[in-house]
C-alpha cells in the first residue's frame, strides 16, 4: 500500500514536474508567441493604418512632384496636368498649370483638380472684389452714363496701356483726324494713365469743343465677366502677381478690344492712324493687311481696326481662341496672327456668310505696307517724285478709310512738309493751326 501510495506520489510529483516544467517551457513559448502575435497585430494594424490614411498625402506628393519636375519643360506639364483636371475645364487649366509650375508655385497647392476649381472661385470673390469693387461700379456707372447723355452717332474705342508721358502728338492726332471726320460719334479711351487730371488736360482741348471722350481705367475683371476671357484672366492675374505688370496689360490690349467690342459694339482703332472719312456705315467688318498677288486672296488680317456688332460671334471665336492659345512670348500670336488664324478657319464663303461679316482689302485700313511707311513720310524731291506722291494722294483720298502708320516702324521718323502724311494731316485736322501739324517725331 505505502509504495503504491509512493509511486502516486512520485507521479504526482513528476506531474507536478512536467506541468512545471511545461509551464516553464511552454507558457513561456506561447506567451513570447502571444506576445509576438500581439505585436505583429498591432504591428500590422499601425503599418495598414499608416498605409490606410497617409495614402491621400502621398499620392499627391507624387502628383506634386510630377509638376515640379517639368519646371523647365512647360509641354511637359501640359499633359500631366491635363490628365489631373477636368475636362470642362482643360482648357484654362493647362494655362494655370504652366503658370503655376513656372512660377514654383505648385509646391504651395495640393493637386486635387476639385480644390484647385474651388480656390480659383474663391479667389476673385474675396481676394480681388474687394480691391476692384469701387472701380467696378465706376467703371459701369461711368459708360452707362456717358454713353446716355452723348447720344453717339457710333462708338469708338482705343486703349492706351503705356504711361500718360508716352502719350504724345502722334496719338493726339488720332483722336484729332477720328472727330474731324466723326464729329457726332463718341470715342471711349480705356486707359489706367489718362484716366486722371493730368489725362484730362490732355483731353480738354477735345472736350472743350464738346467732342465727345472718355478716358477710363479699365475694369479687367468686370470687362472680362462672362465671356471665355474671365478664367483665363483670373489665372493670368494669379501667376503674374510678382512686380512688373505693365507687361501684362501690354498683352492684355490685344483681349480687351475683343471684349470691348464684344460687351458694347462699335470700332475698335489702334492709336497709330489717320483717319481720312466715316466709317460709320461699315458693319462687321476686318482689314486685311496684306493680299497674295497670284490668288487675290487675304494673306493676312489685322486687328488694329475692328468693326463689329455687340455679342458678334466672330469675336466670340477670336475670344475663345484668345484663351484658348495665348502665348506671351510671340509678338503678334495673340493679335493679327490670331484673327488671321481664326478667320482662316471659316474661309469658306458659306461659313463666312454664316457668321455674317467681310473682310476689306488693304487699301480700306492699311493701304500702305508696313515696309513702305518710310517713304510717306518724306518730302518729294523732284518731279518724278512729286507725281508719284499726287498719285499715291488721289488713291488713298478715293479708297481708304484710314491709314495705318505702323508705330512700330514709323515712330522715330520726322513728317516732312509736303510729304504725304503731312497732306494727309493737314485735311484730317481740327486744331490745324496748333503745333501738331509741325511735330517731329
Ligand atoms: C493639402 O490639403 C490639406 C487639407 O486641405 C492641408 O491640410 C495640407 O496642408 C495641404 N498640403 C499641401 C502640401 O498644401
Ligand atoms: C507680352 O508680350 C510680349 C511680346 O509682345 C512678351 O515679350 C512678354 O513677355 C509678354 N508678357 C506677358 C506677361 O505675357
Ligand atoms: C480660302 O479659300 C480659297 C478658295 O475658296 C483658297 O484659294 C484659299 O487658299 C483659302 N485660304 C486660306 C487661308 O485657307
Ligand atoms: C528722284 O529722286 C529719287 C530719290 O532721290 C531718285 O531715286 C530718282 O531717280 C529721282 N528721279 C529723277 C527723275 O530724278
Ligand atoms: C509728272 O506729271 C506731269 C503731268 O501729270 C507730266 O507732264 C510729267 O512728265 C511727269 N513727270 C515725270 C517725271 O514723270
Ligand atoms: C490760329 O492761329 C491764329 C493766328 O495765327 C490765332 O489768332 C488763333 O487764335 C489760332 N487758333 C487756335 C485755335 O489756336
Amino acid at each position: 500500500m505505502e509504495e503504491s501510495r509512493r509511486t502516486e506520489q512520485v507521479v504526482l510529483l513528476h506531474s507536478l514536474k512536467r506541468l512545471i516544467v511545461s509551464f516553464v517551457c511552454f507558457l513561456p513559448v506561447s506567451l513570447v508567441g502571444l506576445l509576438i502575435m500581439l505585436l505583429l497585430i498591432y504591428n500590422s494594424f499601425s503599418v495598414f493604418s499608416l498605409h490606410l490614411d497617409p495614402i491621400p498625402p502621398i499620392k499627391s506628393t507624387l502628383s506634386l512632384n510630377q509638376q515640379q519636375v517639368p519646371q523647365h519643360h512647360p509641354s511637359v506639364s501640359l499633359s500631366s496636368a491635363a490628365t489631373l483636371t477636368s475636362s470642362s475645364k482643360s482648357d484654362s487649366s493647362l494655362l494655370l498649370a504652366v503658370k503655376e509650375t513656372t512660377l514654383g508655385l505648385a509646391q504651395k497647392q495640393n493637386v486635387s483638380s476639385t480644390k484647385t476649381e474651388r480656390r480659383d472661385e474663391l479667389t476673385p470673390a474675396t481676394a480681388t472684389q474687394k480691391p476692384q469693387g469701387k472701380t467696378r461700379q465706376r467703371f459701369k456707372t461711368r459708360i452707362n452714363s456717358f454713353l446716355i447723355k452723348s447720344s453717339c452717332e457710333s462708338l469708338f474705342f482705343m486703349t492706351w496701356i503705356s504711361s500718360l508721358e508716352s502719350y504724345g502728338d502722334r496719338e493726339r492726332f488720332t483722336v484729332e483726324s477720328l472727330f474731324k471726320s466723326h464729329s457726332n460719334s463718341c470715342l471711349i479711351l480705356v486707359s489706367n494713365s489718362l484716366d486722371c487730371e493730368r489725362g484730362a488736360l490732355i483731353l480738354k482741348p477735345f472736350t472743350d469743343k464738346g467732342l465727345k471722350v472718355l478716358a477710363i481705367k479699365p475694369d479687367f475683371p468686370y470687362i472680362f465677366k462672362d465671356t471665355s476671357a474671365e478664367k483665363w484672366f483670373e489665372r493670368l492675374k494669379k501667376g503674374m502677381f510678382s512686380p512688373g505688370s505693365i507687361p501684362v496689360e501690354q498683352n492684355l490690349s490685344n483681349l480687351l478690344r475683343l471684349v470691348l467690342l464684344y460687351k458694347y459694339g462699335g470700332i475698335y482703332l489702334d492709336t497709330d492712324f489717320i483717319i481720312l472719312r466715316s466709317v460709320t456705315h461699315l458693319h462687321n467688318v476686318i482689314g486685311a493687311q496684306a493680299v497674295d498677288p497670284a490668288t487675290k486672296q487675304w494673306s493676312r488680317l489685322n486687328n488694329a481696326v475692328l468693326i463689329f456688332d455687340k455679342n458678334h460671334p466672330l469675336l466670340e471665336k477670336f475670344i475663345n481662341e484668345f484663351s484658348r492659345t495665348f502665348n506671351g512670348n510671340k509678338w503678334g500670336h495673340n493679335g493679327p496672327y490670331l484673327v488671321s488664324r481664326v478667320v482662316a478657319r471659316f474661309n469658306t464663303s458659306s461659313s463666312s456668310t454664316d457668321l455674317g461679316f467681310s473682310v476689306l482689302p488693304p487699301s480700306a485700313f492699311y493701304p500702305v505696307d508696313w515696309t513702305r511707311i518710310r517713304r510717306f513720310y518724306r518730302a518729294s524731291v523732284n518731279e518724278s517724285e512729286v507725281n508719284w506722291s499726287r498719285k499715291r494722294l488721289t488713291h488713298l483720298r478715293k479708297h481708304s478709310f484710314a491709314v495705318h502708320l505702323w508705330n512700330r516702324e514709323s515712330k522715330k521718323l520726322r513728317v516732312e512738309e509736303g510729304s504725304i502724311i503731312h497732306q494727309l494731316m493737314s485735311e484730317s485736322c481740327i486744331f490745324c493751326n496748333s503745333s501738331s501739324l509741325h511735330f517731329s517725331y
